[in-house]
């Protein structure tokens, strides 16, 4: 099977099939990914808090973001692999931001980039689509910005921000992104969104009503115990089974009984 494209995920909104996104910041959990068929696999600036312990997603750097995107691109087969544009590296102009949208693709082995805003990154986001660069969009609880929001809350709670919403997804779709992430707002305002949009929408806390969903993989697996959104169904609960793991490790090494003869190479005693 073909790698999938940005028209094959507009067609899947037209068609009628829901769309599957997860993210991933490493070669292993990349692969694994993409085997299980998943359509587009977003390298998250969410790696700051999940994979480099970082307190939010702002102090994440472009070299960070590029450094684990290579190890995602080598591994993805099929997905559509998607890079998220860190704090500042595209607010300042167009200029630098179709710059660092440029990276991502020539230095990083990405297909497309997404970056967080609605009305006013508008220009932004044409400029990146005008230079051959496919955008993703992101609107409602951005998380670069959740300080500017008042913190991490739903957003498009009152008919203002509410109408908010539908004018910053028509405003990306217009700019040229050919998908829009949507965060943490109510069902029903992520479905106005969804019908008002001729471009997919991808959900996070924003309802069943969304053409696809995404979720931070490491919250899917139950391995990041710092914190869980109330939106994420965890598909596993792999901390306690990985930190059992790495407990019996711990006893068999101090116990002799790891490795065994079937863990080593037999012989050689002759030889010294
Ligand atoms: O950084 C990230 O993982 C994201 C998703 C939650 C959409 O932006």
């Amino acid at each position: 099977m073909g790698r999938v494209t940005p028209p094959d995920i507009k067609s899947m909104k037209e068609n009628g099939q829901k769309i599957t996104m997860l993210t991933a910041y490493d070669y292993s959990m990349a692969a694994m990914i993409d085997q299980a068929g998943v359509d587009m696999v977003l390298v998250g600036d969410s790696l700051g808090m999940v994979a480099l312990g970082y307190d939010s997603t702002v102090p994440v750097t472009m070299d960070e973001m590029l450094h684990h995107s290579r190890a995602v691109s080598r591994a993805v087969k099929r997905a559509l692999v998607i890079g998220d544009m860190p704090f500042m590296s595209y607010q300042i102009s167009p200029e630098e931001a179709v710059r660092n949208a440029g990276r991502f693709i020539k230095e990083a082995g990405c297909h497309a980039v997404k970056l967080e805003g609605g009305i006013e990154q508008a220009n932004t986001i044409r400029a990146i689509v005008g230079a051959g660069i496919p955008v993703v969009g992101h609107i409602g609880l951005t998380p670069q910005t959740a300080t500017a929001l008042g913190g991490f809350k739903v957003q498009g709670k009152d008919v203002e921000s509410a109408k908010r919403l539908l004018r910053d997804g028509e405003a990306v779709a217009q700019a040229g992104a050919f998908a829009l992430v949507i965060e943490c707002v109510p069902s029903g305002i992520a479905k106005a969104v969804t019908e008002s949009v001729n471009i997919p929408t991808i959900g996070i806390g924003a309802g069943p009503h969304c053409d696809g969903q995404v979720l931070v993989t490491n919250d899917l697996l139950g391995m990041f115990e710092k914190f869980t959104p109330s939106f994420v169904k965890k598909y596993a609960n792999l901390a306690p089974v990985i930190k059992e793991a790495f407990a019996n490790y711990v006893e068999e090494v101090k116990n002799g009984s790891f490795p065994s003869e079937e863990h080593s190479f037999p012989g050689g005693e002759d030889f010294v």
